[in-house]
């Protein structure tokens, strides 16, 4: 059997994953784990360039841990790994740092987009050299495909470029790793907006099937439709945006079509929903329970996964060091 690609990526540790997160990337993550060698890490470090106080984030790593392992990530399969356990990312960082333009960083649309949006008058040495952080990642593994939402795609570019810089400078060492673009559905919150932590619109990967129901029933419709007897338009409707992600034909149909001709009001239409969305969404519930009760275990799958993953990158290291050549 040919060896298998290598894939590689990477999520900060928020906490608690949602539908949106898991559509959005976990998901995909898990499909890769059956033809491709993956690793899969928690970026620690990087929340660091966002804000310095972390208390929450070790508790953050085991909730984000325990929903990759309820969605399906096989610690068997894949590498799943914590960033700041591997140090050699930090080393491959700074030598990455001394052949990278700080032009090539500012140009950086994330860059752009965090210092505006969040009006930071003097952005830190880190949080510019965030997407060098992750060219390291990446690259110390050589990975084969990255895959990222569109927004993480010129990071991806990014990585290509310092590595096609470090082999002229140093030799050929690393191959340009191509981004895997992650194909995101529309996945609404509760209130119509994007799904999302920050907006309190989301439904967690850890909710019990109870919850689910209290979040789903009261959820934003077709505003024009107000009463019973008015017709609506599935496709400006929330709902029918997770009908879409969720229920099959031909319940998917004959929702679309009662909802147009008001053969049904908005509750019988997210019962209907309701009936396909909580099944796989308590599959994975059950799943990440058990092990949210056992955070001993969680710790152990993400420390021998770190261990996979520092072999793997002080191979690299060396091969890096030789390259560079700066010790007798
Ligand atoms: N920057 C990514 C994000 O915010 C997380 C990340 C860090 C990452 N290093 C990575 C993703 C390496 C892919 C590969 O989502
Ligand atoms: Fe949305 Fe369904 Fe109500 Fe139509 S019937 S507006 S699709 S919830």
């Amino acid at each position: 059997m040919a060896a298998r690609e290598r894939v590689l990526s990477g999520m900060r540790p928020s906490g608690r994953l949602h539908l949106g997160n898991y559509l959005g990337a976990l998901a995909n993550w898990v499909k890769l784990q059956d033809d491709h060698e993956c690793f899969y890490f928690s970026a620690d470090w990087h929340v660091l360039t966002d804000r310095l106080d972390v208390r929450d984030v070790p508790a953050s790593t085991l909730e984000m841990a325990a929903d990759w392992l309820g969605a399906g990530l096989d610690p068997e399969r894949s590498t799943l790994f914590i960033q700041s356990l591997v140090p050699e990312h930090a080393e491959l960082h700074l030598l990455f740092s001394m052949v990278t333009p700080v032009s090539w960083l500012e140009r950086v649309p994330t860059y752009r987009e965090r210092i505006e949006q969040q009006e930071i008058a003097s952005p830190s040495y880190g949080l510019l050299g965030y997407p060098l952080l992750q060219a390291a990642d990446i690259l110390m593994y050589k990975a084969r495909y990255v895959p990222v939402g569109i927004d993480q795609a010129p990071h991806v570019e990014l990585t290509r470029e310092v590595a096609r810089r470090f082999n002229n400078a140093f030799g050929p060492v690393f191959p340009e790793p191509d981004v895997k673009l992650t194909e995101i559905p529309k996945v609404p919150g509760t209130d119509g907006r994007k799904m999302s932590k920050s907006y309190g619109n989301d439904i967690e990967l850890a909710d019990s099937p109870e919850t689910i129901r209290a979040k789903v029933r009261p959820m934003v419709t077709d505003p024009a439709r107000k009463r019973r007897s008015d017709p609506g338009n599935p496709d400006v409707c929330p709902v029918f945006d997770l009908h879409k992600i969720f229920t099959p034909q031909p319940d998917l149909d004959f929702c679309a079509t009662n909802c147009r001709t008001a053969g049904f009001g908005c509750l019988d239409c997210k019962e209907i929903l309701l009936k396909h969305m909580l099944p796989p969404l308590e599959k994975i519930r059950d799943r990440r329970q058990h092990y949210a009760e056992k955070p001993d275990m969680i710790k152990q799958v993400l420390v021998e996964g770190s261990r996979r993953a520092r072999a793997v990158a002080q191979r690299t290291m060396t091969e890096v060091r030789s390259a560079v050549r700066l010790t007798p």
